[in-house]
């Protein structure tokens, strides 16, 4: 079941920055275009938004199954880098990216008027993004 989830995440990880790029590519040309905010577009930035709670549900469950996860956590675990990372900084700055790309996406199925609402999408999936993207383990990953 481990390594089974290991898998899934690390193959998730691929969809779910993929989804972002493209959701965000996909909104930010037709805001540049002046398009319509239509139900087309909210449902490209809704492949972001599923792709995102994925990846926190699978790893939701391994950080508590994985000898990397809560586990390991302790004083002692704050003085090694990658301990650290896997422990407390991988899982904060993931769950804070994907709340702001549900803040983002949630925002902005509401009614409004279009340029605020493509803007909404493009700061939070861009800051989501940012976050997610300082908080991988690029040493072993891909
Ligand atoms: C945006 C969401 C996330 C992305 C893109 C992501 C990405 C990754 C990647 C690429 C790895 C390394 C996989 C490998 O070694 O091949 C990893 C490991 C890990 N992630 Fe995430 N992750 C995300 C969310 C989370 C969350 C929300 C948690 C926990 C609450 C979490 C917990 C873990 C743990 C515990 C490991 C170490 C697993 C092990 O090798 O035992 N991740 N993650």
């Amino acid at each position: 079941m481990y390594t089974g989830l290991q898998h899934l995440h690390s193959f998730l990880a691929y969809i779910l920055l993929a989804a972002l790029i493209f959701s965000l590519g996909f909104v930010i040309f037709k805001f540049v275009k002046k398009s319509a905010f239509t139900e087309k577009v909210r449902k490209v930035a809704l492949i972001g938004f599923i792709a995102s709670h994925l990846q926190l549900l699978v790893g939701l469950i391994l950080y508590f199954i994985s000898p990397l996860g809560i586990s390991n956590f302790s004083g002692e675990m704050m003085g090694d880098t990658m301990a650290r990372l896997y422990a407390l900084e991988h899982p904060i700055m993931m769950i804070l990216g994907i709340v702001l790309i549900s803040v983002g996406y949630i925002k902005a199925k509401k009614p409004g008027d279009d340029i605020s609402r493509f803007k909404t999408v493009i700061i939070f999936y861009t800051l989501g993004l940012v976050l997610i993207l300082s908080r991988i383990p690029w040493q072993v990953w891909p």
